[in-house]
């Protein structure tokens, strides 16, 4: 199977993923999944929390104004972002664009490592801390976790069942949406990406 048909299948599992506490709130809504958007062979992957509520109203990932601050830090390393892939660990909106939950986290998260598995990519940068602490976990680095403002930017270097790949945490760009400072960090450890592409 294709990679394009192994991820058509992922988005027809999630569209009717009625065990999820996510799904009414979707389908009354007439919300999309986010499954994600990009190069099926990106070196790079994004991976954000969940979508918003534009996400969800156009089933792409990263379209508000989170989006446009990776847009301008995609930019800033002259990376053009369809080169890369992004994508999000909970693939619905939670309601009120309240955290995920752990249950919510378990369900979906399987979808992420499939992804994960179709790409194969060198990098796995995390947005946010709710998806480095999940891949930081599921892939062997759980001894190396730590705050997100110590480890930001890090790269960690990981051998896994499914190949060798480094996963590098960067702060949520929501967060510098309306925080200057950490744009700045943003700034600086999106650099350390460059090296990678
Ligand atoms: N925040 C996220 O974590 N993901 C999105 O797709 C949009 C906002």
């Amino acid at each position: 199977m294709s990679k394009t048909d192994l991820m058509r299948q992922i988005r027809d599992e999630v569209l009717n993923l009625r065990e999820s506490s996510l799904y009414t709130y979707r389908t009354q809504n007439k919300y999309f999944p986010v499954i994600g958007d990009g190069d099926h062979d990106a070196e790079i992957i994004f991976i954000g929390e969940a979508p918003g509520k534009n996400e969800a109203m156009t089933g792409k990932p990263f379209c508000g104004a989170s989006g446009r601050i990776l847009d301008e830090l995609l930019q800033s390393i002259n990376l053009d972002r369809k080169t890369v892939y992004v994508t999000n660990i909970v693939k619905d909106r939670p309601p009120e664009n309240r955290d995920p939950t752990p249950q919510e986290i378990e369900l979906y998260a399987p979808f992420l490592d499939r992804q994960i598995e179709i790409i194969k990519p060198k990098v796995i940068a995390t947005l946010g801390r709710f998806s480095m602490q999940y891949i930081m976990k599921r892939y062997g680095l759980d001894f190396e976790l730590d705050a997100i403002s110590k480890i930001h930017g890090k790269e960690f270097r990981t051998k896994t069942d499914i190949g060798e790949f480094t996963v590098i945490p960067l702060y949520h760009p929501a967060v510098a949406v309306y925080n200057g400072n950490t744009k700045d960090e943003l700034k600086k450890d999106f650099t350390t990406l460059k090296k990678y592409v």
